[in-house]
């Protein structure tokens, strides 16, 4: 019988899972800031944030995890096909590097998929993916980025919700497609019921445990 995954098998315990039921596995009793200090008991060194705005996540995982280093990626700028932000965009680079300059942080304003080409296969303990949320961003940030994360190391993202407004969200199309195509079980949806002191009422989250068993 294959041993399991000990990240996976910490978060079973830790939030209580039983991972025999069908996928996605919901994950309760959680916010945003609990999720970033489980990285931290984990053991985590080294990860990324696609996508950061202001930094207020990305400060999260700093001030909560003092022994992590934190890339953080934006493109901190307008370009075609992306108007959330758009009047205050730039503005959110300059909060952003004051928010994060006492930290153990690296501000990469490059796009998504121009930056994943910096971090070599398997390096990263986990990347969390936030960045634009229409179905070909999303897939591309979940196939590229998942690659860079070894194995043990955690894939997870924000917005785990599908909206036809003004600003399209496919994340709850994109993550469950992913998943199945790359035989990636089992895989979760962070509920984040538990009002979080930074964010609030905040939107679901997903993840996954990269395996040794999945084609990411
Ligand atoms: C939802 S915000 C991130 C919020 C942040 N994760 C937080 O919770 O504090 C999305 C960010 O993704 C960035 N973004 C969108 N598309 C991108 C791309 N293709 N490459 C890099 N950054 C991108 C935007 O500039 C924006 O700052």
């Amino acid at each position: 019988m294959p041993t399991m995954n000990p990240t996976l098998e910490y978060l079973i315990q830790k939030f209580n899972l039983d991972i025999n039921t069908r996928p996605p596995i919901e994950v309760g009793q959680i916010n945003r800031t609990i999720m970033t200090k489980t990285l931290g008991e984990l053991g985590f060194r080294v990860g990324a944030e696609v996508g950061v705005a202001q930094g207020h996540h990305a400060k999260v995982i700093c001030e909560n995890n003092p022994q992590i280093l934190l890339y953080a990626i934006d493109i901190w700028d307008l370009y075609p096909g992306y108007e959330e932000y758009s009047d205050r965009i730039r503005k959110y680079y300059q909060e952003a590097q004051e928010r994060l300059a006492l930290y153990n942080c690296k501000l990469v304003k490059k796009f998504s998929m121009a930056a994943v080409e910096d971090f070599a296969d398997n390096s990263l303990d986990f990347v969390y993916i936030d960045g634009a949320h229409d179905y070909k961003n999303v897939a591309m940030d979940i196939c590229e980025w998942s690659k860079k994360v070894k194995v043990g190391g955690i894939v997870f993202g924000h917005d785990y919700k599908r909206s036809r407004g003004k600003y399209r969200v496919d994340v709850k199309d994109v993550v469950p497609s992913f998943c199945y195509a790359k035989e990636v079980r089992p895989w979760f949806v962070l509920k984040n019921d538990i009002k979080d002191p930074l964010f609030g009422q905040d939107n679901p989250g997903w993840m996954f445990v990269r395996q040794e068993t999945d084609r990411t």
